[in-house]
């Protein structure tokens, strides 16, 4: 049965239905469906819009509408229209005339908005929460390996010298901000559309400000136009999960480049891993292979409520109903996401020894052996030039700077002196870069501590 039967002279075709419905994916807001509802018949009462007698049936209806469900006794019907026609129908079977007066002063298209934000912001705690415990786990790993050295790159080539701790802090503060932005859209989505109806708003005195207050809404939507048109709440948030996946692609990356015997950085624990049908020997990061390509369906998801939106003129249109499947999937991938890398992480072997042997090749220390003809006066230009003939010098002789003799530092440049050897140390050179921000053990042991008091400043 539809709700809107009465100027319709036939019942609706069976392929229109199949197509027209959407409860398939919105029987997942029965909850927040049945709380509005319950939000809106209290203001109703308050109003004198429904009788106390009236409203008492409705509620304990909703309620046992709400318990019937969540123990399975009540199956939600796979051809209702949606969710909001099965709920009324459902308590309309229990109530009768109390049931039917539920939709005064409301529309489906204000229910569906509300609806929504209301799923959104639980849903955005959750991930909110799974980021929280992520970078927790990072400051643990960094509090372990704050002195760990390891080359640092730039276009994938030894660069400058680095720890593990600094490398698993950057990926921190970019979950922080990704904590940040979640919350940032949350307070902007926070405003309450019921009571916008169908377009224009009711001629019945209702109350905004009392359902705001009892839905947890810092305001309520003050455009009727807009509390039903609006999606940008679902844009934003979208978007929000696709920096958080780029973030998770970026590092799974490095977790898969890690894991290569080529480089040999980290190990994956055996119970995250998974082997070849054919290849006995193979241990392959599959998790972070998944993450990095379940970034795609994230971006995807993104790009399709862009698209919904961009062309409909206000107010509501059908192609709204396709907002929700997208973020939907964007959130439980993202959570699926988080849930499988952060044990991942956890179990993860750093092999200390293997990135220190890799830091020592690559000349990651040319940049300090040039400031150190800096301290000595010389121009960076030209002190960059010296070091490049000595390289070049390293590479011929199939040495390292730290093992080149003295005599040949001079014949570049006579203001070399034993110093030099102090100077590119890859400790020494690590625990000098003292500028804020900069990798040296003692400013990572301080930013494990600025992130930890963030992070649970933001719980
Ligand atoms: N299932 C619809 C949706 O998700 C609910 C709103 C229906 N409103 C309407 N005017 N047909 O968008």
């Amino acid at each position: 049965m539809k709700l809107w039967t009465g100027r319709f002279s036939k019942e609706v075709d069976k392929v229109t239905n199949d197509f027209n419905k959407s409860i398939g994916t919105d029987s997942r807001m029965y909850k927040e469906d049945i709380t509005g509802s319950m939000a809106h018949v209290r203001m109703l009462v308050k109003q004198g819009i429904v009788s106390p007698e009236d409203g008492d049936k409705i509620l304990a209806g909703l309620k046992s509408v709400l318990s019937d469900i969540e123990s399975g006794k009540l199956k939600i019907d796979p051809d209702a229209e949606d969710i909001h026609t099965f709920v009324e129908q459902e308590l309309t079977k229990r109530t009768g005339d109390a049931g039917k007066r539920l939709h005064t002063a409301r529309s489906r298209n204000d229910q569906v908005a509300l609806d929504i934000r209301l799923t959104l912001r639980n849903e955005s705690g959750k991930v909110d929460s799974l980021l929280s415990s992520l970078i927790e786990t990072l400051t643990g790993i960094a509090e372990k390996n704050y002195d760990a050295i390891m080359p640092g790159y730039t276009h994938l080539q030894r660069a400058q010298p680095v720890t593990f701790g600094h490398y698993m802090m950057a990926y921190a503060e970019m979950f922080l901000r990704d904590r940040g932005r979640i919350k940032d859209a949350v307070k902007r989505m926070n405003s309450n559309p019921l009571g916008s109806c169908a377009l224009a708003g009711t001629t019945y005195p209702i109350d905004r400000q009392y359902t705001s207050d009892l839905l947890g809404f810092d305001d309520y939507c003050h455009n009727s136009l807009d509390g039903v048109s609006d999606r940008d709440f679902i844009i934003e948030l979208s978007s929000c999960l696709s920096a958080i996946m780029v973030h998770l692609s970026r590092f799974s990356e490095e977790i898969i480049l890690w894991c290569s015997k080529e480089f040999s950085f980290v190990e994956l624990d055996d119970a995250f891993s998974t082997g070849s049908s054919i290849m006995p020997q193979k241990k392959n990061p599959d998790i972070a292979e998944l993450v990095r390509g379940k970034s795609g369906r994230v971006f995807g998801d993104n790009m399709t409520i862009l698209t919904v939106m961009k062309g409909i003129p206000l107010a509501y249109n059908k192609d709204m109903q396709e907002d929700k499947d997208c973020i939907f999937d964007a959130f439980d991938t993202v959570k699926a996401c988080l849930t499988a890398f952060d044990p991942m992480l956890q179990t993860m072997t750093v092999k200390r020894d293997n990135m220190r042997k890799a830091a020592a090749k690559g000349f990651i220390n040319a940049t300090d052996c040039a400031d150190f003809l800096v301290s000595k006066g010389i121009p960076f230009r030209d002190a960059y030039k010296a070091v490049g003939v000595l390289v070049k010098t390293c590479i011929d002789k199939d040495t390292t700077l730290e093992n080149l003799p003295l005599d040949e530092y001079k014949k570049v440049c006579g203001e070399f002196d034993e110093g030099v050897y102090d100077a590119i140390n890859l400790e020494n050179c690590v625990m000098k870069r003292t500028s804020a921000g900069g990798p040296a053990p003692e400013n990572v042991k301080k930013e494990i501590e600025r992130v930890r008091k963030i992070n649970s400043s933001l719980n």
